[in-house]
């Protein structure tokens, strides 16, 4: 069955505000689903206390983190100690340099890329900087925007600590192949391996343990939930990581990579976005009793061919449009595209265009997307930076036909 995209809009409640809006900027944050709604307005209407405590109403609220923490680490593969529930991605960057960086020498080296949103970038360079290390850039194609990984293996040597890379950036929007670049690192280093993944969480849940990675982290506001960050270390390397918590916290995985005093109700209502994958499992699959990574490939099988058949006629028009310079890959035929499309017109500004498609009720933006390292390498003035239009799985395909019709007319 295709997916239902009917049933999936009668998720989103914000749709129904203005069903001619086009909302063509999810990633810079998703619209929420009802199911989340549910879960928070019950946390904040009944068990707004401090969680944890024997009486009713707080038993119910730590029950309730505790069960979307759970939920989570399941859908990700990975085990409840090795899952961070904090404020944001940037944060759980900054706060993970504190705790990787402690036990860095100046002989240690990393790897960071000029492809990445600088959450994954600025908090490690500066960190290796301050220790006196050498910091190596893996960088993209000038023209493409696109990574090759025959660039990073030379890059690796017995002195790399870890690769910090992302899973797709939120600008050229091509995925990179996680598992095989993982594998290839290492069998070249005892590097480990940091990624980010805000922008392609939205696509696809992951699970870590087959991808292999050392870290992993994402955002999962951009991901239908509350605004908060997910961030994954393997239990393996905690004992490389110093505590950020208070000392006579410390020792509590769960608290060490977050000082930050949890954020109850958004922690409860990150259950929430796996209620919605549930109803959509529920909606579109026969046999709904299976483990929750294979939940999660299912309905990616299922979401992946719909925002291919959104992105495909929109990369097609813009990559033959003479007054237009796309970003990553031109097609979808890989798989590996997801909707989220970067371009620069070459015959009027970023801030223009976008102010166009706005004006025709289209909800896109211009800028850097904190991608400034990239967007400044391409080529481009940072400020100005690109025109970005991501879609997600909710968007119908006649807002992909009256983006091409609006696209088409605005740049004449
Ligand atoms: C690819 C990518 N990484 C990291 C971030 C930062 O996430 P957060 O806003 O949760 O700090 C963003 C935010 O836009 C992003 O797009």
């Amino acid at each position: 069955m295709p997916l239902d995209i009917d049933f999936v809009r009668q998720q989103f409640e914000q749709l129904d505000d203005d069903p001619q809006f086009i909302f063509a900027s999810n990633a810079g944050g998703s619209y929420v689903c009802k199911q989340v709604n549910t879960v928070m307005e019950h946390y904040n209407r009944h068990t707004r206390v401090q969680p944890y405590s024997d009486f009713p109403s707080s038993a119910e609220a730590g029950a309730a983190m505790d069960r979307a923490k759970q939920r989570w680490a399941a859908a990700l593969n990975i085990d409840l100690s090795e899952l961070t529930v904090g404020p944001s991605t940037s944060m759980n960057t900054y706060v993970m340099s504190q705790a990787i960086g402690d036990l860095w020498t100046a002989s240690d080296e990393i790897i960071v890329t000029n492809q990445d949103h600088e959450a994954n970038s600025g908090a490690w360079r500066r960190k290796a900087i301050e220790k006196g290390m050498t910091v190596r850039q893996w960088g993209v194609d000038p023209e493409t925007g696109l990574l090759h990984v025959e660039d990073l293996i030379p890059l690796l040597n017995e002195k790399t600590r870890w690769v910090f890379f992302t899973h797709c950036s939120n600008v050229v929007g091509t995925t990179n192949p996680v598992a095989q670049i993982v594998r290839q690192i290492k069998a070249n280093s005892s590097a480990r391996v940091f990624i980010d993944a805000v922008a392609y969480a939205p696509h696809h849940i992951s699970d870590l343990k087959a991808l292999g990675v050392d870290a992993y982290a994402f955002s999962l506001y951009k991901v239908y939930g509350p605004h908060q960050g997910l961030l994954y270390i393997n239990a393996a390397i905690h004992p490389d990581l110093t505590s950020q918590a208070h000392y006579f916290l410390s020792g509590d995985p769960a608290k060490d990579f977050n000082p930050a005093g949890p954020q109850h109700a958004q922690v409860a209502a990150c259950a929430g976005v796996l209620d919605y994958f549930d109803a959509l499992h529920a909606h579109h699959f026969d046999n709904n009793d299976v483990a929750e990574p294979q939940k999660m490939a299912d309905i990616h099988g299922l979401i992946l061919p719909y925002e291919n058949q959104l992105a495909a006629p929109i990369l097609d028009f813009l990559d033959h449009h003479p007054d237009v310079r796309l970003i990553g890959k031109t097609t979808t035929r890989d798989n590996d595209r997801a909707p989220t499309i970067a371009f620069k017109p070459l015959k009027l500004s970023s801030q223009s265009l976008a102010n166009k498609l706005q004006s025709a009720g289209i909800g896109t933006e211009h800028g850097n997307f904190y991608a400034h390292r990239l967007v400044s390498d391409l080529g481009f003035d940072p400020d100005d930076g690109v025109v970005r239009l991501s879609l997600l799985h909710y968007n119908r395909i006649e807002d992909a036909e009256k983006i091409l019709q609006e696209l088409d007319r605005s740049l004449k």
